[in-house]
């Protein structure tokens, strides 16, 4: 169903995984979309094509978010595109690190929270002069921050960050009718998460889920879809786990 047409929408993160299969998404219900990529430009251009294909308007455009002006360059970049209107913002580029508290080093810390909480969060405040009533911001958050899952502390701690600014973002933008939201996935057979492609991987997977397949990015797209229709209208300062019944 077309329930996104005449709407503008960017996704970080889009050249690969779950960015990817959102941008698809939401080109399917009728958006215009930005697709977001850091280095993978060739894997962003055929995104692009693939929504041209299908009849819809796509633009790639380039950012490295572990910069610290990388967000407000992206927003200057949207901006050109988009002119003065922002219907759906999906901050989904992330990055994850397995690393026990011992292995874990400042460097890689620090890349953490560049890339999933200070993007996100520079990304929302740049991009709000052209955000309006009736727009919805969804940010990426993960079954780790709720969970001990994986050696995941630093990582999981940037995903508990995406939670509570969930909570304040919406707090501050609902009065401007703007809503905020995240998904929270468990495992999706990405790059991110190689280890589902090993039998071991699989059975530990399968083990965390009430439901027992793997999830593939598409599963997460529906979700970014909904909380960025009108369907989720009253839907705001959540996170809505989308994680086959992960650690229930
Ligand atoms: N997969 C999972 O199991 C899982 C579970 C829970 C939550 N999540 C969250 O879901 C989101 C997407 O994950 P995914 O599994 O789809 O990851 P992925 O397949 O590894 O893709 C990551 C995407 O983020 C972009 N990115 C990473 N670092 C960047 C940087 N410095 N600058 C610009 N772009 C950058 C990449 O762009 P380029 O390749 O173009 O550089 C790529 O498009 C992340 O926030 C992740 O934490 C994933």
């Amino acid at each position: 169903m077309k329930t996104l047409t005449g709407k503008t929408a960017l996704v970080t993160g889009a050249s690969r995984g779950i960015g990817r299969a959102a941008a698809l998404a939401l080109a399917q219900a009728g958006a215009q979309v930005i697709v977001h990529y850091g280095r993978g430009a060739r894997e962003a251009e055929g995104v692009v094509a693939e929504i041209a294909a299908s009849g819809s308007r796509a633009h790639a455009i380039q950012a490295d978010l572990a910069e610290p002006d990388g967000p407000h360059r992206l927003a200057r970049l949207v901006r050109a595109i988009v002119g003065e209107r922002l219907d759906i913002l999906v901050a989904n580029a992330g990055i994850a690190k397995a690393a026990t508290l011992e292995e874990t080093g400042v460097a890689d810390f620090d890349e953490l929270f560049a890339v999933n909480v200070r993007a996100p969060y520079f990304l929302v405040q740049q991009l709000l002069p052209i955000m309006c009533k009736g727009s919805s911001v969804t940010l990426l958050s993960s079954l780790a921050a709720r969970a001990a899952v994986g050696e995941l502390s630093a990582y999981a701690a940037t995903k508990g960050a995406v939670d509570t600014l969930v909570r304040h973002f919406a707090a501050d933008l609902g009065p401007r009718g703007i809503r905020v939201n995240a998904v929270a996935p468990g495992v999706v057979q990405t790059d991110m998460s190689r280890f589902t492609r090993t039998e071991a991987g699989r059975a530990m997977t399968l083990g965390l889920q009430a439901i027992k397949r793997l999830a593939e990015p598409e599963d997460i797209a529906a979700a970014i879809v909904f909380l960025a229709s009108d369907q989720a209208r009253w839907t705001t300062g959540t996170t809505l786990r989308v994680d086959g019944g992960s650690q229930l």
